[in-house]
């Protein structure tokens, strides 16, 4: 049974479960119908003709008939603009604030009566009707925006709106947040709205948990990113362009967003792939940084039974010699799905298990979901309601939706006073040992039979003070959840980097921490989602992530279930995961031969830990996520942008995983330079195409000539391996050693490599100059 057939059965079984969400989705309804009645007539409106202009640091206002553009590009070349009087706050993807406008851009008349606002890297040109067109400063257009539209109810509320933008025809869409569908997204339209696909989905199923309106766009001329901050519903339609369309002309790509309300402002940032995801991170946040062992081998279950459950699957580990960091335990170790409780029948010693299990080396992760059962004597639903810090509807009562703990209510994070409540409650987690929390069900959901599973959107948010209602906080809710939690780990372990990833989120929940695939299919098109979900992430500024191991709901064959596994040891978040009733997700549970490799993906993952270690903060301080697409480093290889089947992980590698049934050989198309086989040592020049062995034993994996690679060693130090440059080449890498599971400042070791004489010659980068290394050196590829 699928999982939506598992959710529709469990439904069914537990009537009162159905009958409630039944009621739920009447009253939802009722209650939007009375707050949120029709919008009526409405007005539409277009900014009209320009008539002046006022230049303000980095740009300035250029007013039309009918609207007035904001415009500003700041230190660092990022390109703000905002309609209507939009500014770049409030928003809530912004870490900091707006940086500061860039002097030197200076707003000025163009040709036909329109503006411009030319900088060190990128010139603005705004036309005398209110199309925006972003160039390089070359003078290619890289995007153009044409005026936009909005439609005004005339009794008088949000205005809805339409902004079309052009791209270069040969150019591809990426990002969007997490997509089945990609990582490059074909043309269709994509739903803005953050949603629980209901238990299992696959590459057909839009939208899922993470949407964000961020879209990474790469074309020969140039890649860029652009992110309207604006969180609301809405619907993005990609057409990808075709060159030599009708009569020999480009037809562009398009791109349309349309909103259904909220400010219309937009932030572009150009430049090659790594440039524009460092200005991002700087934007809304550098990623958070795991501690090492959540980037080690973890184990989650819906249904481990209990203690003795969990106890008999980490001895599996141990017994087998197979590295395990952490387990996750699901709802089913809560008392009735209760959140920061827990079943003392099948846990009757939590605190003692998780130090047990602490003492072999194995964390405990915690699932948190935000439904709080709402019944009298359930503490956190008293405090919290005392607090006033639930939802509320337009009537001001407490909005009840139906998740797994039955009847609930849904802490508001958008209000910084529920926050902080919210975050003092991870004490209780802490304290009964575990080392890292899970959020989940946090779109927000609430199970409903018909309509959108989640909360009205009448429903009433703080959102920090400015008041509004779930159209503008619904997308919000999991980043600020995340927020919520990450702060209060940090305030409760002050001395800890806290671990926390998130099922949903928005632009800037890399700040709190990363996310996995959710309830994806187990088969094999569901292999294929989770590695487009990983990195399209990525690309949108969230850089840790992974999927759940063999599927979520269903039973993996032995190859499907190993396919998965060799892909996810490559990937940051590596966990095996499954749905209560789903088939086991042991490694050993697939037979001698697939535990055999799964053994060995497991080994080479651990022996890959410092390079991991490494990926996270190079993360954290240039933004660049661990696992990423082929053309990351050569954007303009239009070859490369079409490929999905495989990945770079950090600069050194690339993954080249099997995602069909029945593949020994499979081709893999390599960016240029040397790439090595890392298995055979067999060297190949790219660019191009190599069809390479991908017996089950292990997928083909390459390395980069001349690339540094921090390995452990047989001693459980950081050695590094060195991949030979091609003659005539220099290479190199970092190592960032691990600084430990506080904020200790990462120290940032800088090696080169070169091939002299037919040896390689390995240095350290330090002040005094090149020296040689202290670690040991293995060479590989001479
Ligand atoms: C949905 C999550 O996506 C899944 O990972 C989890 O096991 C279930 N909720 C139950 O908590």
């Amino acid at each position: 049974m699928d999982c939506r057939g598992l959710i529709r059965w469990a439904r069914g079984v537990a009537t009162w479960q159905g009958v409630r969400a039944t009621r739920f989705a009447w009253r939802r309804r009722r209650i939007d119908a009375r707050w949120l009645p029709d919008r009526g007539p409405e007005l539409a409106r277009a900014p009209g003709a320009v008539t002046g202009a006022e230049p303000l640091p980095g740009g300035g206002i250029v007013r039309f008939a009918r609207s007035e553009l904001r415009i500003c590009v700041v230190v660092g070349g990022a390109v703000f603009w905002g309609w209507d009087g939009a500014g770049p706050e409030p928003s809530y993807a912004l870490a900091g604030g707006a940086p500061e406008p860039d002097p030197r851009a200076v707003l000025e008349p163009d040709k036909d009566g329109g503006w411009r606002v030319v900088s060190e890297r990128v010139t603005v040109e705004i036309s005398r009707i209110g199309a925006v067109s972003i160039r390089t400063p070359g003078g290619i257009a890289l995007r153009r925006e044409l005026p936009p539209r909005w439609w005004e109810p005339v009794g008088g509320g949000p205005a809805r709106w339409s902004q079309r933008s052009e791209v270069a025809a040969d150019a591809r869409f990426f990002g969007l947040g997490g997509r089945a569908s990609g990582p490059r997204l074909r043309n269709g339209a994509y739903r803005l709205w953050n949603t629980d696909p209901g238990g299992s989905f696959g590459p057909g199923d839009d939208p899922l948990s993470i949407t964000m309106p961020v879209q990474l766009v790469v074309a020969d001329a140039g890649t860029h990113l652009a992110f309207q901050d604006n969180s609301w519903d809405g619907l993005v339609t990609l057409r990808e362009g075709e060159e030599g369309a009708g009569s020999g002309h480009d037809r562009p790509g398009t791109s349309e967003v349309r909103m259904a309300g909220g400010p219309l402002r937009c932030w572009v940032i150009v430049g090659r792939p790594a440039r524009v995801l460092t200005h991002w991170a700087r934007l809304t946040g550098a990623p958070a940084v795991p501690p090492s062992w959540a980037l080690g081998p973890q184990h989650a279950r819906w249904g481990f039974g209990g203690a003795e459950g969990v106890r008999r699957i980490v001895a599996g580990y141990r017994e087998r010699g197979l590295a395990l960091s952490a387990v996750h335990l699901d709802i089913d170790h809560l008392a009735g799905h209760r959140v920061f409780t827990v079943d003392r029948e099948r846990f009757p010693a939590l605190s003692e298990l998780a130090e047990e299990l602490g003492g072999a080396g194995v964390r405990l992760v915690s699932i948190v979901d935000p439904g709080v059962r709402a019944e009298p004597g359930n503490p956190v639903y008293e405090e919290g309601a005392a607090a006033g810090a639930f939802v509320r509807d337009g009537d001001g009562r407490e909005v009840r939706g139906v998740v797994w703990p039955g009847e609930c209510v849904y802490p508001d994070f958008t209000d910084p006073r529920v926050r902080s409540w919210w975050g003092g409650l991870y004490e209780e987690r802490l304290a009964r040992g575990f080392a890292g929390v899970w959020h989940d069900m946090n779109e927000p959901v609430s199970f409903a039979p018909f309509g959108d599973r989640t909360l009205p959107r009448s429903a009433r948010h703080d959102l920090d003070g400015r008041g509004g209602d779930h159209r503008e906080g619904h997308n919000v809710y999991g980043l600020t959840m995340a927020r919520a939690g990450y702060e209060g780990l940090a305030r409760l372990r002050p001395g800890e980097r806290p671990f926390l990833f998130s099922r949903s989120g928005w632009a800037g929940m890399q700040r709190y921490g990363g996310t996995w695939s959710g309830d994806v299919s187990s088969d094999w098109p569901g292999l294929r989602a989770s590695l487009s979900l990983v990195l399209g992430l990525g690309l949108c500024g969230v850089p840790y992530s992974g999927p759940d191991i063999g599927g979520f709901a269903g039973d993996p064959s032995p190859e499907l279930y190993l396919r998965w596994f060799q892909m996810g040891a490559y990937l940051p978040l590596f966990r095996t995961h499954a749905a209560l009733g789903a088939g086991r997700r042991e490694p050993w549970e697939f037979g001698p031969s697939v535990l055999g490799h799964a053994r060995a993906a497991l080994g080479e993952r651990e022996r890959l830990r410092p390079y991991f270690v490494t990926l996270a903060h190079t993360a954290r301080s240039t933004g660049a996520p661990y696992a990423r697409p082929l053309w990351w480093g050569s954007p303009e290889d239009r070859g490369l942008r079409e490929c999905e089947d495989a990945f770079l992980l950090g600069d050194a590698l690339l993954v080249a995983p099997v995602l069909e049934p029945g593949v020994e050989r499979r081709a893999v198309r390599l960016p240029k330079g040397r790439w090595y086989d890392t298995v055979t040592g067999r060297a190949y020049d790219g660019p191009g195409r190599v069809v390479l062995d991908a017996p089950l034993s292990r997928v083909p994996v390459l390395a980069r000539g001349g690339a540094v690679i921090p390995v452990r060693g047989a001693d459980g130090g950081v050695e590094l391996e060195v991949w030979a440059p091609a003659a005539g080449r220099r290479g190199g890498g970092v190592v960032v050693p691990d600084p430990g599971d506080g904020w200790a400042r990462a120290e940032v070791e800088r090696y080169t490599s070169r091939l002299v004489d037919g040896r390689v010659k390995v240095r350290r980068v330090s002040a005094e100059g090149a020296v040689p290394p202290s670690r040991r050196v293995r060479l590989r590829g001479l």
